[in-house]
């Protein structure tokens, strides 16, 4: 068996520029051939709202739902980093934060994801003070979906791309060992990538971050709904799910995805 991912792990592979593989999982069959063929990380993201359960958005996705999918990914994964989503208002406080990110470590996460800038400083404290490590999300946080009024791109303007290259820097100071930026200009992700000291993962931010995810559905190209531009389909020109997610951590490794058409200016 290979050496375990870990956050050690994670982080030489950006100190070394080695691009790190992620995608999305939700059940211990896929996560054991995501783990064979060599993703590094693994996400059970409230995006399951969506692809698993058929809704507009992930809000109505609980924790129990996170705890039931994370539970299945840990059986399936040996080697993969395995992180859990907080879903929507599971961590609008701090007693329930704890509560449920223990939860979450309980079914087999070694890493809670959050979506948010300032307000969680606080929050990103204290799960590591009590062995929590955080990944953060920034850029187009789906659980606020509407408070943007739609999934748009964000950081479009020199005065939200301050803000969010400020609102990195602010949660890499905190504590956060990861960070997802989701639906980014290109030029932007770079900048975070090369102001924070932590891996920075994108999705729809272009291919200057450290690692690229995907969610798994949009990768096989059999989400329900729609294809979303930054997202390519790997089982449609491979025609096999072993071969497809060889040839996404092959380009991902290599820099061919994301290309162009799959990054926004
Ligand atoms: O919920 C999810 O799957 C995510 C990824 C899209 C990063 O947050």
């Amino acid at each position: 068996m290979n050496k375990k991912v870990t956050t050690s792990t994670l982080l030489s592979m950006k100190q070394q520029g080695q691009k790190i593989t992620a995608l999305t999982a939700y059940d211990a069959s896929f996560a054991k051939l995501f783990d064979e063929q060599g993703i590094d990380v693994m996400l059970i993201g409230d995006s399951l709202g969506m692809v698993l359960q058929g809704s507009e958005d992930t809000l109505t996705v609980t924790v129990d739902d996170i705890v039931y999918h994370t539970r299945s990914v840990r059986q399936g994964t040996q080697r993969a980093f395995v992180i859990a989503d907080m879903p929507f208002m599971s961590y609008a406080n701090s007693e329930q934060t704890y509560h449920n990110a223990a939860k979450l470590m309980a079914a087999g996460a070694s890493m809670v994801k959050v979506e948010g800038g300032d307000w969680l400083l606080e929050t990103i404290k204290g799960l590591n003070q009590r062995g929590v490590p955080v990944c953060g999300h920034l850029g187009l946080t789906p659980q606020s979906v509407h408070v943007f009024g739609g999934f748009k791109v964000q950081g479009r303007g020199d005065l939200q791309a301050e803000q969010l290259l400020e609102q990195a820097q602010a949660l890499a100071h905190a504590g956060i060992q990861m960070l997802v930026l989701e639906c980014v200009p290109t030029s932007l992700a770079e900048k975070i990538t090369l102001a924070v000291n932590i891996p920075v993962i994108g999705i729809g931010a272009g291919a200057k971050t450290d690692g690229q995810i995907l969610v798994m559905h949009d990768m096989f190209g059999i989400s329900a709904n729609y294809m979303p531009k930054f997202s390519k389909n790997y089982l449609e020109q491979t025609g096999d799910m072993r071969e497809a997610v060889k040839s996404y951590i092959e380009e991902v490794q290599s820099g061919a995805f994301p290309g162009e058409l799959h990054s926004f200016n």
